[in-house]
């Protein structure tokens, strides 16, 4: 693997002093960066690829985005030694300090954030500026696995098992299981249901070495309401639990560093960062892309062409944008934005959906923890552990069952969020977070799992670097409201359990901007409340649904080629029919996994199933797995 860009040897991204701010913390921030990058595991200079300057014009496939997906169907592609694979990432390679879980936040808003904003909502954000909702989103390689919150959950059974009811044959929770199980490297597996999980892969998951105790305690507390502490991807998916995550030692494990920086050694794959992406060319006689234009680093517009597929995986909001720049989607946006129509799809950018939340604010007088101090930073540079090595009480995560929901379905409809407690630097650094009365405030963020609000997303001109135009249309359903509203009352319940009272855990009755004329804790306070204040999750998928052949609303089949198009596919959280009950990574990692596998059975004609599940673990890394069935995979050089 090589990488080009003209920029420096290591390009070392925002500084955590940058995303700091504050005097104060310049100096103490600064220095533990310096120690931070000698950290080998940390900085990786033993593990990075090395950068060149040559690119070739040609390759078989050509992979569009580094993020979650991108970064897994580069690095299996690339296992076949005869494919000459070129990865095309926007962004830089990952900041140091981007890996230090604790500081999870801080690069949301720096420069390796796309930092997209909603257009004007009509009900929700309402009491944000121009009632717009922020999306960060990663711009680097490893996308948004660079700066998400680590959470390993795939989702339920019936997500994955109305996928396929929908007509995407192949999709079940039983055609999708081994994939998951084929990126995994489980360092938990006793503690794990059995059956569900597997070593071997380059993904590692296990949890954060360190917990805060009111971890344990909030696990506790939703025993008090009648949830167990479950493995959430096992045989349930009900419950409380302190999930599990992508790191590995107590760094942040990005889907680029578990999968790319394996094959760095790789001849036949290169990656080229600072390269924007800006069309998809499309041979219109033979339907078939066949080429791509990219913004390089010298400012300079080359075309790069693909003997055999170019695949998109830009994230929720760019692959669609990406598709439309190219002349595929809806005639009227594209005439409006002033581009030429090469296949009408008009589902492009529609069915655009994300789980919406409420954050509420408690106060906690649990001050058993220390601040981000020398002693925090030590034993984080020495060990891997202490309150740096976690992302504090947002390990926790419940997946819940609101009136609305149907328990025997498994598939809850409130995922219950957490935060507080983080070792970063402006909340709890230095100074702490303490409030005036010398307690602590913690959140909690009620999401909506399935909601029924739909968005869109369109281009607003051919400028590829405008950003489009996103019409999220949050809790424009009625349905999302009351559900969202349920989970809100539950997280309520739950701070006034037996178990979170002994922190005198109590709401900050503070009301929300615009609800003050409202009582005080009805429902139709909170109505209004989850609309002033809304809190998007950021696991915006749908607008490149899958779908069987001949259904408008689908833009892509169940092999994930673009509908009418040969030689281009789509494989990131665009494709989700509907977005899984839960964190998003995981998922697109297994979406990354389908697609290489769609790819390889096609051009190779083998076949490539997945390799056999054992309760043990013991599945083989493919990784290593196809380079002993590839003997000739130093041809390229
Ligand atoms: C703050 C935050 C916290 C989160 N927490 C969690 C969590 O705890 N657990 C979890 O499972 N999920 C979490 N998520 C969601 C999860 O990380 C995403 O769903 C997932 O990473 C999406 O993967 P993707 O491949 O679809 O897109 P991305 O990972 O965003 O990848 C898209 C890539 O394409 C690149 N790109 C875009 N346009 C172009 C172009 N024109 N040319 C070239 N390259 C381009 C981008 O720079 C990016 O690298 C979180 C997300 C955020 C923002
Ligand atoms: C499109 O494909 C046809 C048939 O293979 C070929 O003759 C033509 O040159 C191609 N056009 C472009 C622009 O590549
Ligand atoms: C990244 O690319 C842009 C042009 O697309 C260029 O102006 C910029 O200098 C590049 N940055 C680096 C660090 O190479
Ligand atoms: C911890 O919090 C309790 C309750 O607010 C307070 O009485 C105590 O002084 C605090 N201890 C320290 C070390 O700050
Ligand atoms: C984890 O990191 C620490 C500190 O660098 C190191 O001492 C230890 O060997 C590492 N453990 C593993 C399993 O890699």
């Amino acid at each position: 693997m090589a990488i080009t860009c003209d920029c420096p040897m290591a390009q070392p991204g925002p500084t955590l002093a940058a995303t700091c701010g504050g005097g104060a913390f310049m100096l103490f921030m600064g220095l533990l960066e310096v120690f931070l990058r000698s950290q080998c595991d940390l900085e990786d200079p033993c593990g990075r690829a090395q950068y060149r300057r040559h690119m070739d014009s040609v390759y078989d496939f050509i992979v569009v985005g580094g993020g979650s997906a991108g970064s897994v169907v580069a690095a299996r592609l690339s296992e076949v030694p005869e494919w000459r694979v070129l990865l095309l990432e926007a962004g830089f390679d990952e900041p140091t300090g981007a890996q230090v879980p604790s500081m999870f936040l801080n690069f949301i808003g720096s420069s390796i954030d796309w930092g997209y904003q909603t257009e004007p909502e009509p009900a929700a954000c309402l009491g944000e500026k121009d009632k717009k909702c922020y999306w960060p989103r990663g711009k680097v390689l490893g996308g948004t696995s660079v700066m998400n919150g680590m959470m390993y959950i795939r989702g339920s059974r019936k997500d994955y098992d109305d996928w396929a009811a929908a007509g995407n044959e192949g999709w079940a929770y039983e055609d999708v299981l081994p994939y998951f199980l084929k990126s995994e490297d489980n360092k938990q597996l006793d503690k794990m249901d059995r059956g569900y999980h597997a070593t071997g892969g380059p993904l590692t998951v296990s949890q954060f070495p360190y917990h805060p105790p009111l971890s344990y305690s909030l696990i506790k507390a939703g025993e008090e309401l009648g949830y167990q502490a479950v493995d959430l991807n096992g045989e349930h998916h009900t419950g409380f639990s302190i999930a599990q995550t992508t790191n590995r030692n107590g760094s942040r494990l990005s889907v680029a560093r578990a999968f790319l920086r394996p094959a760095k050694n790789r001849p036949n794959l290169h990656v080229m960062l600072n390269a924007t992406v800006t069309k998809v060319l499309i041979n219109q006689t033979t339907r078939q892309a066949y080429a791509v234009e990219v913004r390089n680093s010298f400012g300079g517009t080359e075309v790069i062409f693909a003997n055999n597929e170019i695949i998109i995986s830009a994230g929720a909001v760019a692959s669609p944008q990406i598709l439309q720049l190219s002349g595929i989607g809806d005639p009227e946006v594209l005439s409006r934005a002033g581009v030429k129509l090469v296949h009408n799809l008009p589902a492009v950018g529609r069915n655009l959906h994300n789980h919406v939340a409420h954050f509420l604010n408690f106060h906690v007088n649990d001050n058993n923890t220390t601040p981000l101090n020398w002693a925090t930073a030590m034993e984080y540079l020495l060990f891997r552990d202490g309150l740096m090595s976690g992302t504090g009480i947002s390990e926790v995560t419940a997946l819940i069952n609101t009136k609305y929901s149907k328990p025997a379905d498994d598939n809850p409809d409130v995922q219950l969020f957490f935060g507080g407690f983080l070792a970063d630097c402006a909340k709890t650094g230095m100074v702490g977070e303490k409030l005036g009365d010398g307690s602590r405030s913690v959140q909690m963020f009620p999401a909506v799992l399935h909601p029924k609000s739909r968005g869109k997303l369109e281009i607003g001109s051919a400028d590829p670097f405008a950003y489009p135009k996103i019409y999220a249309n949050y809790l424009t359903h009625p349905d999302d409201v009351k559900t969202l509203v349920e989970g809100i009352k539950f997280a309520i319940k739950l701070s006034e359990t037996k178990t979170l009272k002994k922190y005198g855990m109590k709401l900050d009755k503070t009301p929300v901007k615009g609800c003050e004329k409202i009582k005080f804790g009805c429902d139709a306070y909170w109505e209004c409340a989850v609309r002033m204040q809304t809190a998007p999750e950021n696991h915006q998928a749908g607008s490149c649904k899958m779908g069987p052949r001949g259904d408008p609303t689908a833009v892509v089949d169940n092999l994930l080629q673009v509908q009418g198009i040969d030689r281009l596919r789509v494989a990131d959280a665009s494709i989700m029919p509907a977005v899984t009950s839960g964190n998003t990574n995981a998922p697109t990692v297994m979406i990354g996994e389908r697609a290489a596998d769609f790819i390889k059975k096609r051009w190779l004609g083998a076949s490539n199933a997945p390799y056999p599940v054992s309760g043990e673990g013991g599945v083989s890394n493919l990784l290593s797995a196809s380079e002993t069935r590839y003997p000739g995979w130093q041809l390229w050089g």
